[in-house]
Order: structure tokens, then sequence, then C-alpha cells
């Protein structure tokens, strides 16, 4: 097999089987017909799906990299178009790797509460992996505002989770958004491993920017792809608190959503789920039950399992995988010049196109503190320049028993009409754990309405689903979302009947 050959079947394992759940981006350029990034059982060919050990991952002697920004330096004045705001806005990079000229970009939204410094610090990540925590979580997700369809001005969201905390979005790795390395070959090694040491080293060199956070309470959200980002971080910070017999970082708990847990049960989960909700036949679904082998062990490839996946793959190709009963973006441009009429409760299924055109624009980059070395390729929602993606664990259940062990509060949640890691995948993932049940399943309300359905296990775990969310939760239930992270945040358990 020719480098060129085998690069593509190492890309196409990592895209497409290893939970490579690269997000909506791309709908703009088919003109509202997502190719299905399909789930599709591929032999492993050598990568790398080892369980996730932070041991080499940093060495001490690395912690700490010598910064050129200062805070004040990073204080966001005011994005273009934005509406007036009550809380402080920063900006920038944190060098990760001064030898390489690798630096991280983050964006943070100081809480907007009166109470803000006693309120918790929460890093939100995005998946893929390749895609950006700017373009999904900041800016069509949970954070303070949202793009217009002029692409130039901004609105508030009112469930803005920084009404609950300090909240800090990160471009990772290095290679997605602004982020970048100055050593090409950076992009070519991308994987778990490398990904959650920069991390570690962007946080413990952010706090000492931001020393007022050092002793707060820290906790670490994400979606997708981010359910092997958040763990493995979390794993790190154990790791080094306990290396160093002191708290480096004064991390509390983390919450995942619609998140890739455990390659085998997402896969069975994905096709159970189209069949369970009427979108492949029940003879395909029967077939994919009996022929596929998910397993990470797996070594062959099945005829009659590729015929019924292929089918599957063209029954759902003109959904939004990402929330099946969404509407497509059907827009030829990215932008209307005329900005549309919003509402928060309404998701525009154009929006990473608006988002887009703001992140492209040269005032709104400088108002960030972005892109100041002038990269040569654009942002993107989702990497193009990273090519490569060297390890993915099969399975993060065993980091997420550790978390638990070590007295970590962990919430896992599912929008429950996502199809592309839908709530059936999340259960029997969670079914995996064999955990205890503390609190049995019931429904949990907001507003007099149920909000999902949640069980809480012994150990401790919160499972929650968010009904009528897909994939990227706050996009479609932004106050579901919002009182899903302020129980989280508070450590109070999901209202029932009784409390709400
Ligand atoms: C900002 O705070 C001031 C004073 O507390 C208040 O009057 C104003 O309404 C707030 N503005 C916004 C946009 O929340
Ligand atoms: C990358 O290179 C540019 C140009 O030499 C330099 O200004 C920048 O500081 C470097 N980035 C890092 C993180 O060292
Ligand atoms: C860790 O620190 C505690 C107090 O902070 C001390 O009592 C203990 O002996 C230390 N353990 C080790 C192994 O150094
Ligand atoms: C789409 O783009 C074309 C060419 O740039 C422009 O003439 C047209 O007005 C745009 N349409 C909308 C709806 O923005
Ligand atoms: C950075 O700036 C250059 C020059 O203005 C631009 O061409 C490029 O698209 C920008 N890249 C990113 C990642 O923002």
């Amino acid at each position: 097999m020719g480098s060129s050959q085998s690069f593509c079947w190492v890309l196409l394992f990592c895209l497409l089987l290893s939970g490579f759940v690269a997000q909506t981006h791309g709908k703009m350029k088919e003109q509202g017909l997502p190719p299905l990034r399909q789930s599709k059982l591929k032999p492993n060919f050598g990568f790398d799906t080892s369980l996730f050990e932070a041991v080499q991952a940093v060495n001490e002697d690395k912690f700490y990299v010598p910064q050129e920004c200062t805070k004040e330096e990073d204080r966001i004045e005011r994005l273009p178009g934005q509406p007036q705001v009550n809380f402080s806005q920063y900006g920038g990079y944190v060098t990760v790797d001064k030898a390489a000229g690798r630096a991280l970009f983050y964006y943070f939204a100081e809480a907007n509460n009166p109470n803000k410094d006693s309120l918790p610090l929460l890093l939100w990540l995005n998946g893929g992996p390749g895609c950006s925590s700017l373009a999904y979580g900041a800016m069509q997700e949970l954070g303070p505002f949202r793009v217009r369809s002029d692409g130039k001005t901004l609105y508030a969201n009112r469930f803005s989770w920084n009404y609950a905390a300090n909240l800090l979005f990160l471009e990772s790795p290095a290679g997605v958004g602004y982020s970048y390395s100055n050593t090409s070959s950076d992009y070519k090694t991308c994987g778990d491993r490398k990904t959650a040491a920069d991390n570690y080293v962007f946080l413990v060199n952010w706090l000492e920017r931001f020393p007022e956070y050092k002793n707060r309470p820290f906790y670490i959200s994400g979606e997708s792809y981010a359910g092997h980002y958040v763990p493995q971080l979390a794993h790190t910070i154990l790791h080094h608190n306990k290396k160093a017999n002191k708290t480096i970082i004064n991390l509390k708990g983390i919450i995942i959503g619609n998140a890739v847990i455990n390659q085998e049960t997402d896969n069975r989960g994905m096709y159970d789920y189209f069949a369970s909700h009427a979108l492949i036949s029940d003879e395909d679904a029967q077939k994919i039950n009996k022929y596929c082998d998910f397993s990470p062990e797996a070594k062959h490839e099945n005829r009659e399992c590729n015929e019924a996946t292929d089918a599957a793959g063209r029954d759902t190709y003109y959904l939004d995988i990402y929330n099946i009963y969404a509407p497509l973006c059907t827009m030829a441009n990215y932008t209307t010049p005329q900005p549309k009429k919003v509402s928060i409760f309404n998701f525009d299924p154009c929006s990473d196109g608006y988002v887009y055109v703001y992140l492209n624009r040269p005032e709104v980059q400088e108002a960030l503190h972005a892109n100041v070395t002038k990269l040569t390729h654009d942002w993107e929602p989702c990497s193009d320049v990273i090519t490569d993606w060297g390890d993915s664990p099969s399975t993060i259940i065993p980091l997420l028993r550790e978390l638990m062990a070590n007295g970590l509060r962990v919430w896992v949640f599912s929008g429950d009409i996502d199809g592309r890691v839908p709530v059936t995948s999340t259960k029997y993932s969670l079914n995996k754990m064999s955990l205890p049940v503390k609190t049995a399943w019931h429904p949990w309300y907001l507003n007099g309405e149920v909000g999902g359905y949640t069980e809480v296990y012994k150990g401790d775990l919160t499972f929650a689903t968010v009904r009528g969310a897909g994939h990227q939760v706050p996009s479609y239930q932004p106050a579901r979302a919002f009182s899903l992270i302020k129980h989280f945040l508070d450590g109070t358990p999901l209202p029932d009947t009784k409390r709400y």
C-alpha cells in the first residue's frame, strides 16, 4: 500500500470509526445536503487505541512556559457589533511550547453576575477532533453572544452559561481555529495524548495570567469528541496534583454531552437509534445487529454489515444527523445583507456560516487579539490544517471510573434528538459501567414542563437527557441547558415534580 493510500486509510479510520464527530460545517457548502460522516467499521491498521495514560504526557519542567502577554493586554474592549454588557471579556494566546512556537487561543467571558468573584471557573471544549470551541460553544451554543445573519452584529444570549460561571473557551489542539504552531509538522502529529498535555500546560499558564482563579472551584465541560478531551484533561490534572502533593488546579467535576465514550456501544447505539426513530429499515437494522462487530478487537470487514451500514448512510444522507428533526440551511450565501429576525428559541441552521464570516473579519480578529502572526489559512469551525490523528482510545470508561473514585462530580447529558452520538449510545455506554442506581429514573422539570429524564448512580454519576435537543444541546434548548448547568455547578439534583 502506497504511503498516500495508507495515510488515507488512517485518516478514514480516524474520521469514520473512532468517533471523529465532525460538526455541521460543510452543510453550507453542500447547500444543505450534508454527507453523513458515517461511522463504519474499518480494520485498525495499527492505529493506537490503547488506554489513555497521562504519565508521559507532560513533565514538570515543561509546565511553566514564559509568556509574552498579560491579562490587561488580553482584555477585549468590545467585540465589533456587540450589544452593551456588564462583564469583562478577554482573548489571546497562551504559549504551550516555546521551542515549537505552539500557542493556543482562548476567549474568556467573566460571569455576568454580581457574585462573579465567588462563582466557579468553567472550561468548555468542543470536539471533532478539530472543531473550535469558539465556533460552536461560544458563538452558537452557550456563550454570551450569537452572530446575526449579517455576519457583523451580535445579540445577547439570555441563557448564556456565564450567568452561572466564569466561562473559558479554548481552541484546541493547535491547528484548530486561531490556535497555531510555527512547526507545521505539529499539525500531522495530533492525537488525544498531545491534546491533553497541551490543554494542561495551557491551563497552568492561563492561571498564572489570571491568578485570582487559581483556587476557584474548576469544572470542565464539553460535547461530542470532547467526551475524550474532558476526562483526559481531568485525569491529567489529578495526576499532577497527586504527584506534586498539592492542588495545582482545583478541579471539582466534569460534565460531558452527546459524548464519544465507548466505541462499540457508541456505534451500536447509533444504528439502534436510527432504527427506533424510523430512519432505516428493520431488515438493515437486523443485519447490522447480526453482522457488524463494532468491538475494538474486530479485525475483518463483513460484507453484510457493510451493505447494511451503506444503506443506513443513504437513508440518513439528507438529514441533519446532529438533529434529526432540524430544518437544513438552504441559503446559497453565507450571510444576508439585512439581519434576519432572531429568536434564542429558534436556532438558525445557517448559523455556522454567520460565525464563519464574523470570525474571519480582520476587525473581529483584532478585537479578540487573535491571528497576531497572520496565519496563511483562514479561520474554520473545524480544522482543515489538521490532517492526521494518531491516537484515540476505544473507551474512556476507565477514566470516568477514576474521576468518580477521586470524588469528582461526573455528569453525562444527552440531547435526545441527536442521531450522531445519540441517547441510546450514551445509555449503552453507561450500562457497561454497571453502576448501582441511587435515584431511580424520573422526568426532570423546568417551568412546569419535562426538561428531560435523569437517573443518578452511586459513586456518583448523574445521567440526564435534554428533551428536544440535538447534538449541540444549548443551541436547541437554551433554557433547559442552562438549568442543567446550574444544577451541575450547584451540586443539586435536577428537580422532580416535588420541587419544580
Ligand atoms: C449593567 O449594569 C447597570 C448597573 O448595574 C444596569 O443599570 C444595566 O441595566 C446593566 N446593563 C445590562 C446590559 O445588563
Ligand atoms: C511564531 O512565529 C512568529 C513569527 O516569527 C512569532 O512572532 C511568534 O511569537 C511565534 N509564536 C510562538 C508561540 O512562539
Ligand atoms: C503531602 O502534603 C501533606 C500536607 O500538605 C503532608 O502532610 C504529607 O506528608 C505530604 N505527603 C508527601 C508524600 O509528601
Ligand atoms: C448572494 O450573493 C450575491 C453575489 O455576491 C448577491 O448579489 C446577492 O444579493 C446575495 N443574496 C443574498 C440573499 O444575500
Ligand atoms: C489571519 O490573517 C490573515 C491575513 O489577514 C488571513 O489571510 C487569514 O485568513 C487569517 N487566519 C485566521 C486563522 O484567522
